[in-house]
């Protein structure tokens, strides 16, 4: 038998790693280049309801185009904080982001409205009116020329007071520092209930409390476990000063490049997102409370008559500066009348 000499086994090396490497590239570009990847980013942890109802938008977009699209989702602001996110989405680096109607704000004005204190009497109005029509069509298609839509909404509860020390009347957020959401209505809001407002992102809150940054935030009590804000704020008041959506936003250029039956598809994933958002929405709510309990929150009850008669002068005011926010206000009047 003729054993090969060292000069052929080299070669014979190179040819087969070479092959393989060829094989192997080849093959990562076909899996890479099989599927389309679709980003969703959001700020929220694994368990939070944004998370959940995402996950019920991959499995349906998945179970019927799973060929062709492959749906991934990135928590915990791992992309970026919400402001970064919308970005994202407007550039088309990635194609969809929960966005909370606060952050909104400053790409099309009209999501002020959502801002606007004390704007819903009750839950009951709020759900009823995000799911009229006639209501939210003008508002979702309002950024296309920023490059985005939104295509659901997904609830996020009422937001209230919490801080380092107890709030019980607007006398006691006086001088105090007050995170925001990087919203130009929510700094007037603080300000004219006679606090300072310090408009940060979301994923800096826990630390700026801690550090003694600022007094407190207000949020939906799942901040305080998922987010454990309640590890450094204590004190959690029952003020409903805002019921705020958090959007689903799309990139436009994504949303036109599919054909009908995809974009039929996708907008049903849509809606099953919100669907199961909101089923998880109340449960998750009281667990929250139980466990802040534990963990040493004290929930305050407090008369909300004082809360609302400080600022609510903000409603003429703000309707007055942006006319594009008076037919939703009348919209809001005109179901609160048909209920
Ligand atoms: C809520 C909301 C988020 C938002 C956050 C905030 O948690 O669901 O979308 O980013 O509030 O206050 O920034």
């Amino acid at each position: 038998m003729t054993i090969p000499n060292k000069n052929k086994i080299k070669k014979l090396f190179l040819i087969i790693s070479l092959f393989t490497t060829v094989i192997s590239l080849s093959g990562c570009n076909f899996l890479a280049n099989s599927k389309t990847i679709v980003r969703i980013s959001h700020s929220q942890s694994e368990t939070h309801p944004d998370h959940l109802g995402l996950l019920a938008f991959e499995e349906y977009v998945e179970s019927k185009l799973g060929d062709k699209y492959d749906i991934q989702i990135f928590p915990n602001e791992i992309l970026g904080a919400s402001v970064k996110a919308i970005e994202l989405v407007q550039t088309g680096a990635i194609d969809y982001a929960v966005a909370s109607t606060g952050n909104l704000e400053t790409f099309d004005n009209i999501y002020q409205i959502f801002s606007i204190p004390y704007l819903f009497k009750n839950v009951e109005l709020y759900h009823k009116v995000m799911e009229d029509k006639n209501f939210t069509d003008n508002i979702y298609t309002s950024t296309e020329e920023a490059g985005f839509e939104t295509v659901a909404w997904l609830d996020a509860g009422t937001r209230n007071f919490y801080a380092t020390t107890p709030i019980k009347t607007p006398d006691d957020l006086k001088g105090k520092k007050i995170r925001v959401q990087q919203s130009p209505t929510n700094v007037k809001m603080m300000s004219a209930f006679g606090a300072a407002a310090a408009p940060m992102s979301f994923g800096e809150v826990y630390t700026a409390i801690q550090q003694g940054v600022i007094d407190g935030a207000e949020n939906n009590e799942l901040a305080l476990t998922n987010n454990k804000h309640g590890e450094v704020a204590k004190y959690y008041t029952y003020n409903h000063h805002q019921m705020v959506p958090d959007m689903l936003i799309a990139n436009l250029r994504f949303l036109d490049s599919l054909t009908d039956e995809e974009r039929q598809i996708f907008d049903d994933a849509a809606a099953i997102c919100t669907k199961v958002e909101r089923e998880n929405w109340d449960v998750q709510i009281e667990a929250a409370k139980a466990q802040a309990k534990k963990m040493g929150v004290e929930f305050i009850e407090t008369d909300i008559e004082p809360f609302r008669n400080k600022i609510i002068h903000l409603h003429n005011e703000i309707i007055g500066e942006n006319p594009k926010l008076e037919p939703l206000y009348e919209r809001i009047n005109e179901i609160e009348k048909e209920m």
